[in-house]
């Protein structure tokens, strides 16, 4: 992966670099008179949001639209992680502006953790804002849509403790109809000292896992092959079922009544938080063969120091043990992570127990960052953000290299092995070949055959690889069920 594309890579939940920013043009909505058209930005709870929003606005008779210059309504979900994303929203909303200068009828909404940050300052001071939607309001929209077409500008940012959408059905956007994201919880009650989500996203609260199943269920008979399941800290969902209170599903139980829908369907998860994976979650994915063996389980740094005051409420050594215990367990496994560089009061010896520590982990792949402040959090309010810039971007830099390398040679091993793909399409650069994935999340190239389709299960053989991508040859079609 090249280093612009780390840098501006603005969440750690794996939105497909092509996704970022993309423009909705959902296939398979009956088509209304009204159209509208959607940006989405940030992590991949926000590209599910806007699944869900589509759904809202089907039923108001809204058809989408991908050319924003005959949208009724455009929307831009938005991301405030750093502060180069709310930026670049920013430059969108100017584009925007732009177009209503042809486009009149054209209403403008802000949706997203941007949204519930700003409030009604957005309104202020982006003046071709009609409405600003939090992530709980989304099932507003219709009403506040219809009141903005009375005239007024409207606003619903308030946050819910029990919304989870889990009765809509998300309209699947732009999907290559291999991958769904299945949202199993919202929120989080992680006061990572650094980080603008609990505020914009609010408190946790887990999804029915009845609904859920159902959904994960409902793709598997569409033709879906592969679930992520999402939430901001998976580890710590836990449902209690209000018509039975000593009826309690937690994270391992979820993850193992999805892989029970279908041998033939993968299940995969993010965001896991050290402190809360359990080995009863490391087992459950060593049980199943269709939970992939792959866990994002971000560090942020490698200095207990830092740790501490970062919040994440573990030290270096804790994160070791349960890196160690992931490879006991499931010797295959890859793991990702998260890295902030120069966070407050960072010392080059912090830093250099971060990269001791990505050399420790060998993490398949890393999103790495230098620290943002972000207004009102706790590490805004606490500690001043004096890492010089050029310091932050060296060690980021430093940080990026390491992974690289590792990365490269860890992928290097791979050449010779035998994997099972799940192909999800054709390669970018090349119709004569075709992409999928490992179980470890690595991306891999082939040749196609005939008759291999997206949604199919193939062995591959490696012989070859980059930092980012593995190269290999079809050995044979697999059917899991004979397999698993
Ligand atoms: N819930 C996930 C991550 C959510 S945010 C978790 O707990 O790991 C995604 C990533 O963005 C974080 O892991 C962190 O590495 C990065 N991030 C969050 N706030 C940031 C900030 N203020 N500056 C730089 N990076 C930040
Ligand atoms: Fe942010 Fe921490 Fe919650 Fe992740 S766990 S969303 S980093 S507060
Ligand atoms: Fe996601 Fe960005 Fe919000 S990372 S939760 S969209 S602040």
């Amino acid at each position: 992966m090249q280093t612009q594309e780390l840098l501006d890579r603005p969440h750690s939940i794996d939105v497909p670099e092509d996704l970022q920013g993309q423009v909705y043009s959902p296939k398979g909505i009956s088509y209304g008179s009204r159209k509208f058209y959607i940006e989405s930005y940030g992590c991949a709870m926000n590209f599910s949001d806007s699944e869900i929003v589509a759904s809202i606005l089907d039923k108001e008779g809204f058809s989408p639209t991908s050319d924003i210059f005959e949208a009724d309504l455009a929307l831009i979900n938005t991301c405030s992680i750093r502060e180069k994303a709310e930026d670049t929203i920013r430059k969108r909303l100017e584009y925007y502006n732009m177009v209503k200068r042809t486009n009149r009828k054209m209403m403008v909404g802000v949706l997203g953790c941007m949204a519930e940050r700003l409030k009604k300052t957005l309104l202020e001071q982006e003046k071709l804002v009609d409405m600003v939607v939090g992530p709980d309001a989304y099932r507003d929209l219709p009403n506040l849509i219809s009141n903005v077409y009375d005239g007024d500008k409207q606003i619903n940012v308030l946050l819910s403790r029990e919304e989870t959408y889990a009765d809509i059905s998300p309209v699947r956007l732009d999907s290559n109809g291999v991958s769904a994201y299945v949202s199993i919880m919202r929120g989080c009650n992680n006061m990572c000292s650094f980080c603008v989500v609990p505020f914009t996203r609010g408190r946790e609260r887990s999804r029915n896992a009845n609904s859920i199943i159902d959904e994960v269920k409902g793709l598997f008979e569409q033709g879906y092959r592969e679930v992520l399941l999402l939430g901001q800290n998976v580890d710590s969902y836990n449902w209690k079922d209000p018509e039975n209170e000593s009826h309690v599903v937690n994270f391992a139980q979820l993850l193992e009544m999805a892989a029970l829908v279908s041998p033939d369907m993968r299940v995969r998860f993010s965001t896991s938080h050290p402190k809360d994976i359990t080995d009863e979650v490391i087992y459950t994915i060593a049980k199943y063969h269709n939970v992939c063996n792959y866990i994002h389980l971000p560090v942020q740094s490698g200095s207990s120091r830092i740790l501490d005051m970062m919040n994440r409420t573990y030290t270096k050594e804790w994160y070791m043990q349960k890196i160690d215990r992931i490879y006991e367990i499931i010797p295959d496994c890859a793991v990702s992570s998260d890295i902030i560089t120069g966070f407050c009061s960072e010392t080059e010896e912090d830093h250099i127990e971060t990269l001791e520590l990505i050399d420790y982990s060998q993490f398949s792949l890393s999103y790495m960052f230098s620290y943002s402040e972000r207004p009102g959090t706790p590490a805004a309010k606490k500690y001043p953000d004096d890492v010089p810039v050029e310091i932050k971007n060296r060690r980021l830099s430093e940080v990026i290299e390491v992974q690289r390398t590792i990365s490269g040679k860890l992928n290097e091993k791979d050449i010779g092995k035998e994997f099972e793909v799940l192909i999800d399409g054709v390669s970018k650069k090349s119709e004569l070949q075709m992409k999928g994935r490992t179980p470890q999340n690595k991306v891999v190239i082939f040749d196609s055959q005939p008759g291999l389709k997206a949604g199919d299960y193939i062995l591959v053989k490696i012989t070859g690889s980059t930092t980012a991508t593995l190269f290999g040859t079809v050995l044979k079609q697999l059917n899991l069920n004979t397999t698993a």
